[in-house]
C-alpha cells in the first residue's frame, strides 16, 4: 500500500528537552495506525509537527511522497491533515454549528447560520457522527463534544484524521461508539492516525503500530504480531508487570462515612439516592458504574464541591456534611478530580506552585502568609522524583508537561499529603503502562499505611485489582457491596446494570 505521510528523521527540541529526536513514521493509505509510548515520550508533539502546529528543527515531512512545510495548523489542514487534540479546544458558549464552521463560516461577512446548520447535519449524516448541530457545545457529554472536534477537522476536507489520546476521555460505551466511526472513516479512505496508552484498545482497532520511546521511533509493526506484554516491554524499555501484587493487610477503623446521602443537580434532578457506604483505615473501597450512575456527584459531595440534599457525612468520628471544601482538605481529605485541566492544575502556574495549591496557608510552606520558596521547592523536587514527572524540573509550567505527566503532579501532591481519605477519580486516566504500576504502587502504600481510599474508576480491571470491597452504583443508588477478592468482571457487570443477583440463591444447596 502506498504511503499517505511520511515522517523522516524528525526533530523537535525544547529548553532542556529533545522531544523529538529522530522521529520516522509511515501511515499508509486506508489504515489505522496507533502510536504507543510512556508519557513524554514525544507523541503529542509528533502530532503536532504533523499538524503545523509546532515546526521541526530538523527532518521532513512527505505527504503522498511531496515534501511539505506548514508554517501553521491553517497549512496542514488545507494539505488535508486533520488534529483533534488531547485536550480539547472548542468554544462551550457556542453551538454545536457555530464550532465546526468557526474560521470557516459560510456566507462571507455575513455569516450564514441556517446554512452552517444544514451543511454540519449533511457532515454529520455522511459520517454518522449523530449530534444535534444546535446544541451549545457546554451542554454537551464528552464523547459527543469529541464528536463535535471531528466534524470539525472533517469539515475542513480533511484527508488524514490524527486521534490524540480519543478515548482517555470516554466511556468504554464512548469508545465503542468512536471505533464504529473510525472504522467508517477508513472505509471511507481516510487513514486515522490515533494515540492510546491501552494496550487492548490498539490491537483491536489498529492495522499497524509504531512504538516511541523518549524521543524516537523504535519499532513498527503489524498488531496482529503485536502481544501486550511485547508492546509493553517495547515502550518502557525493560519488563512491565501488568499487574500488581495486593498484600494482606486488615482494616481498621472507619475513615469516613456516608449515610443516607442525597445530591441533586443543578436542574434539581436527583443524582444520588440515598447512598450509604463506609470506608475503614487500610482499606480500598473501588465504586463501580456505567459513569453517569452517580459516582461523580457523591465524591464531589463527599469532598465539599457540591452542596448535599439530604443525609450526613461523618470524617473521623465528626460530621462534615456542611464543612467547606478547604476545611475538609486540612482536616485530611485528599482528592483527585476526573477533569484534571479544570479543577486538578493552574496550567499556568510551574510545577511548586501547583504543588503548594493545597497548602500554601499552612506551615511549614507558609509563615505569617509568605510561600516559604526554598522548602517548597525542595518539596516539589522530591515528588517529582517519588513520582517519576519528566522532565523534573520544579520550575516548569504545568501546562509544558505532557498530558500524562500532568496527572502524575496531581496524584504526588494529593498522595503525599498522606490524607486519611484519599478520593482518586479516574487516576490513571492518561497514563503509561509503566506509570499506571507506579501509581497502583502509591495507592497499595497509602493503603498498607493505615489511609482509607475511595477509587471511582470506569476501568473494571482497575477497580477488580485494587479494591477491597466494590460498591457499584446504578441511578445513583449503591446497588451492591461485593468482596474483591472474590468479585468477577461478570458479576460487577451485571450489578452496574442495576440487576441485583441475591446472595440467598447463591448459598442455597439446590442451585449447585
Ligand atoms: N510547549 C512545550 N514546552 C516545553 N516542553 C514541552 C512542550 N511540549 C512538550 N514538551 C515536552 O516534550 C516532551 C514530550 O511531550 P509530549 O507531550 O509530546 O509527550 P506525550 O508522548 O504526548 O506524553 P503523554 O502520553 O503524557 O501525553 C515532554 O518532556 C514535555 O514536557
Ligand atoms: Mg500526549
Amino acid at each position: 500500500m502506498a504511503s499517505f505521510l511520511e515522517v523522516i528523521d524528525v526533530r523537535k527540541y525544547f529548553p532542556g528537552v529533545k522531544a523529538n529526536d529522530g522521529v520516522n513514521l509511515d501511515v499508509r493509505a486506508g489504515e489505522v495506525h496507533a502510536i504507543l509510548g510512556e508519557n513524554g515520550a514525544g507523541k503529542s508533539t509528533l502530532m503536532k509537527l504533523i499538524s503545523g502546529l509546532y515546526q521541526p528543527d530538523g527532518g521532513e515531512i512527505r505527504l503522498e511522497g511531496r515534501r511539505v512545510q506548514f508554517d501553521s495548523p491553517r497549512d496542514a489542514i488545507r494539505a488535508g491533515i486533520g488534529m483533534v487534540h488531547q485536550h480539547f479546544m472548542l468554544i462551550p458558549a457556542l453551538s454545536v454549528a457555530d464550532n465546526i464552521v468557526l474560521g470557516d463560516e459560510p456566507g462571507g461577512i455575513r455569516y450564514d447560520r441556517r446554512e452552517a446548520v444544514r451543511r454540519v447535519r449533511a457532515l454529520s449524516e455522511k459520517y454518522r457522527l449523530s449530534v444535534d448541530p444546535e446544541a451549545r457545545v457546554a451542554r454537551l457529554s464528552v464523547g459527543l463534544q469529541q464528536r463535535v472536534e471531528i466534524l470539525k477537522v472533517l469539515y475542513r476536507r480533511a484527508r488524514l484524521l490524527i486521534l490524540d489520546e480519543p478515548t482517555a476521555v470516554l466511556t468504554p460505551q464512548e469508545a465503542e461508539e468512536l471505533f464504529e466511526v473510525v472504522r467508517h472513516l477508513k472505509a471511507q479512505g481516510i487513514p486515522i492516525l490515533f494515540i492510546s496508552h491501552k494496550l487492548d484498545e490498539v490491537r483491536a482497532i489498529a492495522d499497524r503500530v509504531t512504538v516511541m520511546r523518549a524521543g524516537r521511533t523504535v519499532d513498527t509493526l503489524p498488531t496482529a504480531d503485536a502481544s501486550p506484554q511485547e508492546l509493553a516491554n517495547l515502550m518502557v524499555g525493560r519488563e512491565v508487570v501488568l499487574r500488581v501484587e495486593k498484600p494482606e493487610q486488615r482494616a481498621g477503623d472507619v475513615v469516613l462515612s456516608v449515610e443516607n446521602l442525597s445530591v441533586s443537580d443543578a436542574d434539581r434532578r436527583p443524582r444520588v439516592r440515598g447512598v450509604s457506604l463506609a470506608v475503614r483505615a487500610g482499606e480500598i473501597l473501588g465504586i463501580a458504574g456505567v459513569d453517569g450512575n452517580g459516582q461523580t456527584e457523591l465524591v464531589d459531595a463527599i469532598a465539599g464541591l457540591i452542596p448535599v440534599s439530604g443525609g450526613r457525612i461523618t470524617f473521623l468520628g465528626e460530621d462534615v456534611t456542611a464543612l467547606p471544601p478547604g476545611e475538609r482538605t486540612h482536616r485530611g481529605i485528599a482528592y483527585v478530580p476526573q477533569d484534571r485541566q479544570r479543577d486538578g492544575l493552574v496550567l499556568d502556574f510551574t510545577l511548586v506552585e501547583n504543588t503548594m495549591l493545597r497548602d500554601v496557608a499552612h506551615p511549614p510552606f507558609s509563615r505569617r502568609g509568605l510561600l516559604q520558596h526554598r522548602a517548597a521547592r525542595a518539596h516539589t523536587e522530591k515528588l517529582l522524583e517519588a513520582f517519576d514527572v519528566r522532565p523534573r524540573d520544579p520550575d516548569r509550567k504545568a501546562g509544558d508537561l505532557s498530558g500524562g505527566n500532568q496527572q502524575k503532579v496531581i496524584l504526588a501532591r494529593e498522595v503525599s499529603r498522606e490524607p486519611s481519605l484519599l478520593i482518586a477519580v479516574q487516576p490513571t486516566r492518561g497514563l503509561d503502562v509503566g506509570a499506571i504500576e507506579g501509581i497502583h504502587r502509591q495507592l497499595l502504600r497509602l493503603r498498607q499505611a493505615g489511609k482509607a481510599i475511595l477509587l471511582v474508576s470506569l476501568e473494571l480491571d482497575e477497580i477488580l485489582s485494587l479494591s477491597d470491597r466494590i460498591a457499584v452504583m446504578h441511578h445513583g443508588q449503591v446497588v451492591d457491596i461485593v468482596p474483591g477478592d472474590t468479585a468477577t468482571r461478570e458479576q460487577i457487570g451485571l450489578l452496574m446494570t442495576g440487576t441485583r443477583s441475591s446472595e440467598s440463591e447463591v448459598a442455597q444447596p439446590s442451585n449447585r
